[in-house]
């Protein structure tokens, strides 16, 4: 028997692969993947050989290009925001890393996986939605709901018993939680857990603080075609390197901080602190573009199904055919969103400073106060307005004759 493991090379991931190893008694697979956390990842692999994995069970994947081209900016196609601001960085990245697991869990031939999500989270359902869609006969082992480790202090216990080595800053509580990839860094529990208290210093690692933030603005361009971010300043980048660049932009501009009360899925409300500076400039951007290149239904009918899909992305189900269907809507509308947006990066503030596309719907002519469009008669206006009126005036009188 063979289970495929999410391995980040970490103190906990490394307990949970020999606790697969002694409780299941089965061959363990790791696999860990770079999408952009910003960690080495050949020292997973030596971790994962000093534990007695062996070399040909051992994948190590980048998939920075893949999570941003497929994942990443389909969504932010979308303009994607879970209760109103979340750009769902953690959310987007698991169906990826769990369609791997299953990929691997083919072709080693294991019927199982597991990963570290915790039994409260949204991670946990977001991997495992994703396992089943994929291989619908799996098993899914997640120790942190199965294991009677409780404590910190048993955590430790286990993996001094078992060899694995411990980081000196890892004997201790970690003072909260983080998850990282090429589009956020989120931080939960511990030090964060009290909603009332404003989140330390030390918390942050993806940006300045707007305070310390340059007193002079960046001013930069941003080219999309199709919808899809494809050159920063004129210079054409691959989907990774482009978010990589917005990423430092937005760091030295002290952009993108977030500090949230969510709703999980599973019920509870959590309090977390994102750093999204990259996502933040390119989702002010991709607005600012489609304002220009999008027909009026076609924004606010994309604008009313956001919601929906970003709640679907949050709850884990990437792959489900309502995903599908609404990616394949908001794909079709992103056909002519394609032109140049110019921005002032300022001190934690995104500012659109202009925008043009080929594809402009925008009518100067149109919409001057200046005598000109002959498409545009102001007589008809007033019929316009009389026959919009019609209802609000029939209500005002039946209104009046009750004396309301
Ligand atoms: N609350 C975020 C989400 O559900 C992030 C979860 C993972 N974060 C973490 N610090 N472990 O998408
Ligand atoms: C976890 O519980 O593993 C992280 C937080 C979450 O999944 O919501």
């Amino acid at each position: 028997n063979k289970v495929v493991l999410a391995y980040s090379g970490g103190l906990d991931t490394s307990i949970i692969l020999k606790w697969l190893q002694t409780t299941y008694n089965c061959e363990v697979v790791t696999f860990t993947a770079d999408l952009g956390q910003g960690e080495e990842l050949e020292p997973a692999r030596q971790k994962a050989l000093l534990l007695g994995i062996k070399p040909e069970n051992i994948f190590i994947e980048d998939l920075r290009e893949e999570f941003v081209r497929d994942y990443v900016f389909p969504m932010f196609r979308a303009n994607a925001t879970y209760e109103g601001v979340y750009l769902l960085g953690t959310s987007i990245a698991r169906p990826l890393i769990g369609k791997k697991l299953i990929e691997i869990a083919e072709k080693v031939g294991a019927d199982a996986v597991s990963h570290g999500a915790t039994g409260k989270g949204n991670d946990q359902v977001r991997f495992e939605l994703t396992a089943y869609a994929l291989k619908p006969d799996v098993h899914v082992i997640a120790p942190w709901r199965e294991w009677d480790l409780r404590s910190r202090e048993q955590l430790i216990a286990f993996a001094e018993q078992h060899q694995i080595p411990i980081a000196k800053d890892k004997r201790g509580e970690a003072p909260f939680s983080t998850d990282a990839n090429l589009l956020h860094v989120s931080s939960e529990g511990k030090v964060l857990e009290d909603p009332a208290q404003e989140v330390p210093d030390y918390v942050f690692s993806r940006t300045v603080s707007p305070e310390e933030a340059p007193d002079t603005p960046t001013v930069i361009s941003i080219d999309f075609a199709k919808g899809d971010a494809v050159a920063i300043d004129g210079v054409q980048l691959s989907p990774a390197k482009l978010l990589a660049r917005l990423n430092e932009l937005g760091r030295d501009n002290g952009i993108g901080r977030l500090d949230l009360v969510e709703n999980r899925f599973v019920g509870m409300k959590s309090r977390g602190m994102y750093e999204t500076p990259g996502g933040t400039i390119l989702a002010v951007a991709h607005r600012a573009i489609e304002s220009i290149t999008l027909d009026r239904g076609a924004a606010h009918l994309k604008d009313q199904l956001m919601p929906q899909y970003a709640e679907l992305i949050y709850n884990g189900f990437w792959f489900s055919p309502e995903r599908e269907m609404l990616q394949a809507l908001i794909d079709k509308s992103q056909e002519f969103v394609a032109g140049q947006v110019r921005l002032k990066l300022y001190k934690g503030g995104v500012h659109v400073i202009g925008r043009s596309s080929p594809y402009s719907l925008y009518d100067q002519d149109l919409v001057t106060f200046e005598e000109g469009a002959v498409a545009y008669d102001h007589r008809d206006a007033a019929g316009f307005i009389k026959l919009n009126a019609l209802r609000l005036r029939t209500l005002g009188q039946r209104k009046r004759k009750l004396g309301l």
